[in-house]
């Protein structure tokens, strides 16, 4: 401090004995002191995201408290948790004031309890966020930025991976209502509606033509009646594509880097990113090594290499940052949690990207797309809830009840059955029937 302060005195001196016959100098020299004086690089990268705070698109952390917790976050202190990259001290040294929480289950939960499973892991996230003061649940663009100015680090709610509706847009719409605002329409399996990008689990539910099923087409429509943020990260090409020509709002890849700087399949190829700027939604820049250098290691100036790429094909207004933090094993050296957002900035900032750039890619850009998706919500408010439904033989599994009346093959007395069990009060014939139509997909299964 003491030497900023001489430094500043000695220069200002300097400059003032100057003056009179070099103006030029002047110039030189003043910018020469906010150098001595200390405003540094670091200075103004802080300035910038105080003011433009960042909205990350995609975080782990629910994923890791299930892991490592089994989500009792009674037992550990959010401001400083081991073994995770996220923690609330480390958001705030990182400038993050809204974080995507995705709700995260594997794909070997699809036609077992990813139901359930995703229930719980949307609880821990919500208890997170409203047992910790410095964090605020939001669900709308007006209340993510409400929290700005309170100060407090706003969490958004996401599913990652349409294996977590299973295939039900009633069970869709209830997630709406816990919060949720945004969905993956796949992870690393294909659904029985929508095509992944993985081809680790290329079998389950693979057909030819396999990109969005006409259910996949109902789900990306009701997301945007109801005003849930379409996402295409994780999704295969086409199924991006469709997604793309249908929806009316904009969409993201929440986690998804370029193809053309590192040619990993979750990443974005330049002709869909074109189709992306079209349809006027963002690619949030995914860190993780693998997808930024296609190998376990990185460095800031290939993640760097990402944001100019794709700045020159689609513009850095279509650009914004999700971290995959605490989802991914390796992340480049500089940038290996969520306190280290600010040494990618000032690489930008480096590299000429105007501050009005990157407040776009800090938040702006998020925002403008949240909103977007908003607007048409409530454009289509006279719209009612979609009663479409996946076919039943794609979707039956032995988890999987059925309650409706089982087809008896066309045996005219099970009429006289069926009416009679809807107008009686449940007696001993309705609970046999219930217990014939609960057990049969079990019967199914074994022979
Ligand atoms: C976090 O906790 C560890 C010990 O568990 C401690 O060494 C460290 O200083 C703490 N960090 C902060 C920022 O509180
Ligand atoms: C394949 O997908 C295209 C585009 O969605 C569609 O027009 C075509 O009918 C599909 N073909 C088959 C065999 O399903
Ligand atoms: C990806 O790029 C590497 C090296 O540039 C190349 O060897 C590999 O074949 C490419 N893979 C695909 C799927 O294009
Ligand atoms: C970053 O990594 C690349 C590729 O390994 C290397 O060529 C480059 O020199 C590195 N840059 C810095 C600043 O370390
Ligand atoms: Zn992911």
């Amino acid at each position: 401090m003491t030497s900023r302060v001489v430094c500043g005195v000695f220069c200002c001196l300097f400059v003032t004995w100057y003056r009179m016959e070099f103006l030029i100098h002047l110039v030189m020299l003043s910018s020469l002191c906010g150098l001595i004086t200390g405003y540094t690089d670091g200075d103004r990268v802080h300035d910038l995201m105080s003011k433009y705070p960042l909205i990350d698109g995609h975080n782990d952390l629910a994923l890791k408290l299930r892991i490592l917790h089994n989500n009792r976050l009674s037992k550990i202190d959010l401001h400083n948790v081991s073994k995770v990259s996220t923690d609330i001290n480390r958001l705030q040294a990182g400038h993050v004031q809204a974080q995507m929480f995705a709700a995260y289950v594997l794909c070997a939960a699809q036609e077992k309890d990813a139901v359930r499973l995703t229930l719980e892991q949307i609880d821990v996230i919500r208890r997170m966020c409203t047992e910790y003061g410095e964090l605020q649940l939001v669900t709308s663009a007006q209340e993510l930025k409400t929290a700005e100015m309170k100060h407090k680090l706003a969490c958004l709610i996401s599913i990652e991976g349409g294996h977590s509706i299973d295939s039900s847009l009633p069970a869709l719409r209830m997630f709406y209502q816990l919060g949720v605002r945004s969905m993956s329409l796949t992870h690393t399996c294909n659904t029985p509606w929508a095509e992944s990008s993985s081809t680790l689990l290329y079998d389950f539910y693979q057909r030819d033509n396999n990109s969005l099923t006409g259910f996949g087409k109902a789900v990306v429509e009701e997301m945007n009646r109801l005003g849930m943020i379409v996402d295409l990260s994780h999704t295969s090409w086409a199924t991006a594509r469709a997604a793309l020509k249908l929806s009316k709002a904009p969409v993201i890849f929440s986690h998804s880097s370029s193809y053309d700087i590192c040619n990993h399949s979750r990443n974005v190829p330049d002709w869909l990113l074109r189709e992306l700027k079209n349809n006027g939604g963002i690619i949030m820049v995914n860190l993780y090594s693998r997808f930024i250098a296609c190998r376990d290691h990185a460095n800031i100036s290939a993640v760097a290499d990402h944001f100019d790429h794709i700045r020159k094909v689609i513009g850095a207004e279509s650009i914004g940052i999700g971290g995959d933090f605490d989802g991914a094993a390796n992340f480049p050296v500089g940038l290996e949690d969520v306190s280290k957002y600010p040494a990618l900035i000032q690489e930008l900032l480096r590299r000429n990207w105007s501050e009005m750039e990157l407040a776009g890619v800090l938040r702006l850009n998020f925002l403008r797309v949240f909103e977007e998706v908003e607007r048409v919500r409530d454009e289509l408010t006279g719209t009612l809830p979609s009663e479409a439904e996946s076919p039943p033989e794609e979707v039956q599994n032995p988890c999987r009840l059925v309650l409706r009346r089982p087809d008896l093959g066309g045996v005219q007395s099970d009429k006289v059955v069926w009416s009679k069990a809807h107008n009686e009060p449940l007696g001993p014939t309705s609970l046999r029937l219930w217990a014939i139509i609960l057990l049969l997909p079990s019967l199914l299964a074994l022979y």
